[in-house]
């Protein structure tokens, strides 16, 4: 495997932290730049076991500033961009809009500045890989999957500030040439996920015998997939993807929230050694999310067809080592609970 230098923004994160330890681990020859401003949801601990490898580096930085990322790509002299920096999580978005369109938005377009400049008198050899999300396809029925051309129609600010960067990076291919592609995944699911999303947040209030606050009836949707093999699809994708396309990546694995939670507390009893149903006893169904999507579901066979990745893990058993790795590693789950987690929650969850 030929050397390169590779930039990949939010490796501190949930996500970027497994994208981050797979390209360390596999390709030695790459030299790996993690950039990362350490929000709340970006975590050095997150990298632990990789951190002091020849091939990896941490730089903090924020993709808001676009000088300083220009300065960076002249610095550093990227081949290629894996760009997960993101604020994330939907709940946020509704409260703090704006910080969205900083980051996911100015944040993108500084970076795509940042290589079109770099690059422009030579385009060979490098890539700007955008990650992206489900969400910006809007929300589906009962019925049907998105597809790599379902119209893109996001409803929270969240999935609207991930389609306006989407946007862009088609912008760019198309007026400049800048050579990119994007992947729009469904759910992730896994070790190091900040709990204030679904999964960690219920194994969390679950072990603390806290209320578990499904939002409306809890008949909402989502198709989940395993974290690393996201970051396998990441990989693929990086390494033979169609320069200006887009991959759909999911799990085929659809979920109801309830019926989700109830498998969490089935399996969470059996391991704290409670009686069999007294954790469902936690469910406590709230006021919805606003603008919450009904369904989303993936439709992959490009992605199966073009470059052979399928999902690796069946969703009981990788759940069930989720919820192993929450239970081993609760010194990380108090140190992200701790400080501003707890203003977070009360705000969050005195709202609902
Ligand atoms: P995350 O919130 O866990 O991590 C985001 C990371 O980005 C953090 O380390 C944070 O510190 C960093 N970051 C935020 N703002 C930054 C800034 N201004 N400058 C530099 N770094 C900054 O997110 P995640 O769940 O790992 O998602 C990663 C990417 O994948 C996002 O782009 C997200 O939209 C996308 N995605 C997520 C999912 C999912 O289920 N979590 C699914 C599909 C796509
Ligand atoms: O589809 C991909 C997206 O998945 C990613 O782009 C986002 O970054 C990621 O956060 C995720 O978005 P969701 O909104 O689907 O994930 P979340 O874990 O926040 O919620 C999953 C479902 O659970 C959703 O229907 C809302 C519901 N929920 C969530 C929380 C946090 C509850 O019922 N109660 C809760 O407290």
């Amino acid at each position: 495997m030929e050397n390169k230098t590779i930039l990949i923004t939010g490796g501190a994160g949930f996500i970027g932290s497994h994208v981050v330890r797979l390209f360390v681990n596999k390709y030695p020859n790459y030299k790996i730049i993690n950039l990362d401003n350490l929000t709340y949801a970006g975590n050095l601990a997150n990298l632990k076991d990789i951190e002091d490898k020849p091939n990896y580096k941490f730089v903090k930085g924020d993709i808001v500033d676009g000088a300083a990322m220009y300065k960076l790509f002249e610095d550093e002299k990227f081949e290629a961009v894996i760009h997960l920096a993101a604020e994330s999580h939907v709940d946020r978005s509704i409260s703090n809009p704006t910080e969205f369109v900083f980051t996911n938005v100015i944040g993108t377009v500084n970076l795509l500045n940042a290589a079109n400049r770099t690059w422009k008198d030579n385009f060979e050899g490098k890539l700007f890989y955008h990650v992206s999300t489900d969400e910006v396809y809007g929300s589906l029925g009962h019925e049907g999957l998105f597809t790599e051309t379902s119209n893109y129609d996001p409803h929270s600010p969240y999935s609207a500030s991930k389609a306006s960067s989407d946007h862009f990076v088609r912008a760019y291919f198309d007026t400049y040439g800048l050579p990119s592609l994007i992947s729009n995944c469904s759910n992730n699911y896994g070790s190091y996920q900040f709990p204030e999303k679904l999964i960690p947040l219920f194994i969390n209030n679950i072990r603390n015998n806290q209320p578990l606050p499904v939002y409306g009836k809890g008949l909402n949707i989502r198709d989940w997939l395993w974290v690393e093999d996201h970051a396998r699809a990441i990989d693929v994708i990086f390494h033979k993807g169609k320069l200006g396309s887009t991959y759909n990546i999911g799990g085929h694995n659809e979920w109801t929230n309830i019926d989700l939670i109830k498998i969490m507390c089935t399996i969470l009893d059996g391991k704290l050694g409670r009686e069999k149903g007294s954790s469902e006893k936690l469910i406590t169904y709230v006021k919805d999310r606003a603008g919450h999507d009904l369904r989303y579901a993936i439709d992959s066979t490009k992605l199966k067809n073009e470059l052979d990745w399928v999902p690796s893990l069946q969703f009981e058993k990788g759940l069930e080592k989720t919820i192993d790795w929450y239970l081993a590693n609760v010194d990380w789950m108090e140190s992200v609970t701790s400080g501003n987690y707890q203003d977070y929650y009360a705000k969050q969850y005195a709202k609902h």
